[in-house]
């Protein structure tokens, strides 16, 4: 199993935010957690990724069979986990390609891996930049600095594609993308997809499903997944709307 998560409840200053996740992810498998705007998506995420604002309160995440709560948030990442944030960070004065050498170089490194060389890094990267569809030139950018929102979000791509991680975490990466810049992103998503690896996307809407296939849907609803299906799920919800997964909830609630 590459992530177990097992009853986590999780709070900002005291308010309740989760309230009882549970979700396994073996490798190779592809998630989708939906749900509407409030329902926590995002603090599963950050709480995964090691966010300093949200409290464990209770649960327990293994990754890889390992205490992932007790890890600080850089060792979450040298261990092999990935997380591209809903609102992308821009780093003035520093292109991709520095920063991207040297987040390499520091997962490497926490390894017990031989350092990249900037010339090796540069093939590298070019090679990278090429399966996730991004022109060459976005090397020499600063890092997100004047990136618009969609090309922010197909530059976390270009993150992941270079930090090969063993479970990334999406978190809306469909947000703010033109049709054709979901097509990008979702065949990018799918080619650095592999057998060891866990993907966990988490979209408010259907479309970039149609991209990239999921294994199983969940539906999370104030701080819980609530059901969990197949791709037929997500087109269920698409067509009715979170509306009916809320009312459906509460009748069982109340059976
Ligand atoms: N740092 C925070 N401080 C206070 N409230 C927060 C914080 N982060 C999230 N929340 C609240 O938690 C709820 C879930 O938010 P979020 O996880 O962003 O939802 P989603 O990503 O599903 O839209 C919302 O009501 C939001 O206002
Ligand atoms: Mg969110």
């Amino acid at each position: 199993m590459l992530l177990e998560i097992k009853d986590l409840c999780a709070s900002v200053k005291g308010t309740p935010l989760l309230k009882g996740v549970h979700l396994k992810v073996r490798e190779g498998e592809i998630h989708a957690i939906m749900g509407p705007n409030g329902a926590g998506k995002s603090t599963l995420a950050k709480v995964l990724a090691g966010h300093p604002s949200y409290e464990v309160t209770s649960g327990e995440v293994l990754f890889k069979g390992q205490n992932l709560l007790e890890l600080a948030p850089e060792e979450r990442a040298h261990a092999g986990l990935f997380m591209s944030f809903q609102y992308p960070i821009e780093i003035p004065g520093v292109s991709n390609q520095q920063f991207l050498l040297t987040a390499l170089n520091s997962i490497r490194k926490a390894r017990n891996e031989k350092e990249i060389s900037p010339e090796e890094f540069e093939t590298y990267l070019e090679e990278k930049m090429a399966s996730v569809e991004i022109p060459p030139e976005w090397k020499r950018r600063n890092v997100n600095e004047g990136f618009s929102g969609g090309e922010k979000k197909r530059n976390e791509i270009l993150q992941m594609a270079v930090l090969n991680p063993l479970l990334a975490i999406l978190d809306e990466t469909d947000s703010g993308l033109d049709i054709d810049a979901l097509k990008v992103v979702g065949r990018g998503i799918n080619r650095l997809m592999n057998d060891k690896m866990g993907l966990l996307l988490i979209t408010h809407y259907q479309r970039l499903l149609d991209t990239i296939k999921p294994h199983v849907v969940h539906v999370m609803l104030d701080g819980k997944i609530v059901q969990s299906g197949g791709p037929e799920l997500a087109l269920k919800l698409e067509s009715k709307g979170y509306d009916w997964i809320k009312s459906s909830v509460h009748e069982e609630a109340a059976r």
